[in-house]
């Protein structure tokens, strides 16, 4: 896992665009994994930036989102579409019908599941797939257990990250309990990971990434076994790494 340490967090979030933009200079036609959350908003916000000032273009790109919440429909304010329309695909030239984000509403889970893989497939896997992390190193929802799924499935979500999402809602009650993520197959599959994190609660999920056991119960612990990781964090978030 290379990592690269910055002084905070705007730092961060400039050389985690100026990646994603490097990326896309050089395959213009990249398949993008992309999270939602607190921690890329920064990357985002530059990102619309750089499309502005003629330095990044998204005609080309298919995105793929790493999670929704279930029983949230996409134009729900606190739904992941909704996120990602907000934050980022208004703002630049991405065409809708490459965006792909698991549905919150629907009626089959098993062809709700089959179905994004497959599209995932279809468009030739993630080139670049953007990670944040859980304070108890959940990956997209990929929550800590005795073991990991493969494949995309439903999660109940644990109460530490429920309580860590009820920041986004008016009342703990109303988060969501379940959520449909991509599992750690395909995320392990995608071809480069970057990951970000900012602040010192990450602080000890980050140590464990980097130099503890591979360990279910730390799911991003993977990421180790993946040939091409990049973090990009903080000094916060670095400041249990040895
Ligand atoms: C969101 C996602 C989550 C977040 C994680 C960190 O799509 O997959 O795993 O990346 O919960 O969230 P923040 O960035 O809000 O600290």
């Amino acid at each position: 896992i290379q990592t690269i340490v910055t002084a905070h967090y705007e730092e961060m979030s400039q050389l985690a665009a100026d990646q994603v933009a490097a990326f896309l200079i050089k395959k213009t036609n990249a398949v993008l994994g992309l999270a939602t959350g607190g921690t890329p908003l920064g990357m985002y916000d530059r990102l619309i930036q750089m499309y502005h000032q003629g330095k990044v273009d998204f005609s080309h790109v298919t995105t793929f989102n790493l999670d929704e919440y279930i029983g949230l429909s996409k134009d729900h304010p606190q739904s992941y579409a909704y996120y990602m329309w907000h934050h980022l695909f208004s703002h630049v030239n991405v065409h809708q019908e490459n965006v792909h984000i698991p549905p919150g509403v629907f009626e089959k889970q098993e062809q709700v599941q089959r179905d994004y893989e497959q599209a995932i497939e279809r468009a030739g896997g993630i080139d670049l797939q953007i990670l944040g992390i859980g304070e108890n190193g959940h990956i997209g929802f990929n929550e800590p257990g005795m073991d990991l799924e493969v494949a995309t499935h439903v999660v109940p979500l644990t109460e530490k990250t429920i309580q860590a999402n009820a920041r986004f809602f008016t009342s703990i009650d109303e988060v969501p309990r379940r959520a449909v993520t991509l599992g750690m197959g395909k995320i392990m599959q995608a071809k480069h990971i970057l990951l970000l994190a900012s602040g010192k609660e990450k602080a000890r999920a980050i140590a464990q990434t980097v130099n503890g056991h591979i360990d279910p119960r730390i799911p991003s612990s993977f990421l180790q076994l993946h040939p091409h990781v990049t973090m990009i964090i903080d000094k916060e978030a670095a400041q249990e790494l040895q």
